[in-house]
């Protein structure tokens, strides 16, 4: 294990669900791996830009010419799109927000998700170029959505493994962090989150 990459997105500090259990993960990864980089990036501190015209066409352009030309407006998109291909392990903790990823998140995945860099199409279909790669998500939602009638209202987990599936990473473990607004699940959810942490395969 090189570098471990750890994308924390909610905007709450110690409050945060999400980021007190992507403290222990990290805790633990140090300790499994202390001589692995452990890369944090803060897409709350950090605002994302969403991607606009100039952005597009630079990471988009198959003329050499004009990737030169564009260099700039695809600095960040390439830094990003880096740091998740030299990575062996990607955690992503992240809030629910409306059903779904905060919009911050979807920043970040919207400069990463690059063809010939993170996916390519090919005769067989698409194909990710993020191989041998390992994910954990760190799910926080104030309702409950792994069983139970809110279960179909879950787009986060399934689209983040369908979007990493996407780019070659299909080694997902899930832990939540959910009930955090029914009080009486409140209560223990983040210490059964850090109890799932202590038995993730890593
Ligand atoms: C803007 C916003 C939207 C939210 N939408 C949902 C939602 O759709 N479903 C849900 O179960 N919880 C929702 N919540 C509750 C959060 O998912 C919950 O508070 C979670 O703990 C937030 O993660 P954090 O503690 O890491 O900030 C929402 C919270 C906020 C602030």
């Amino acid at each position: 294990m090189k570098q471990i990459l750890m994308i924390e997105v909610s905007p709450r500090a110690k409050d945060s669900a999400s980021r007190s259990i992507a403290d222990a993960l990290a805790a633990r990864l140090t300790d499994v791996y202390p001589s692995a980089k452990l890369v944090r990036r803060d897409l709350a501190a950090d605002h994302l830009p969403h991607l606009d015209e100039i952005t597009l066409r630079a990471i988009s352009t198959k003329d050499p010419a004009e990737a030169e030309r564009l260099k700039e407006a695809a600095r960040q998109s390439d830094q990003l799109t880096d740091e998740l291909l030299e990575s062996d392990l990607l955690v992503i903790a992240t809030p629910m927000w409306n059903f779904g990823i905060p919009s911050a998140l979807k920043a970040w995945i919207d400069l990463v998700i690059r063809p010939g860099r993170t996916f390519q199409y090919s005769a067989g279909g698409v194909l990710g170029l993020a191989k041998s790669k390992k994910a954990i998500l760190i799910l926080a939602s104030g309702g409950v959505f792994t069983e139970g009638p809110w279960r179909p209202w879950d787009f986060v987990e399934p689209y983040l493994r369908q979007i990493l599936g996407f780019i070659g990473i299909v080694d997902v473990q899930t832990v939540r962090v959910e009930g955090m607004n029914i009080p009486d699940l409140a209560i223990n959810a983040v210490a059964k989150a850090n109890k799932a942490i202590g038995v993730l395969a890593l």
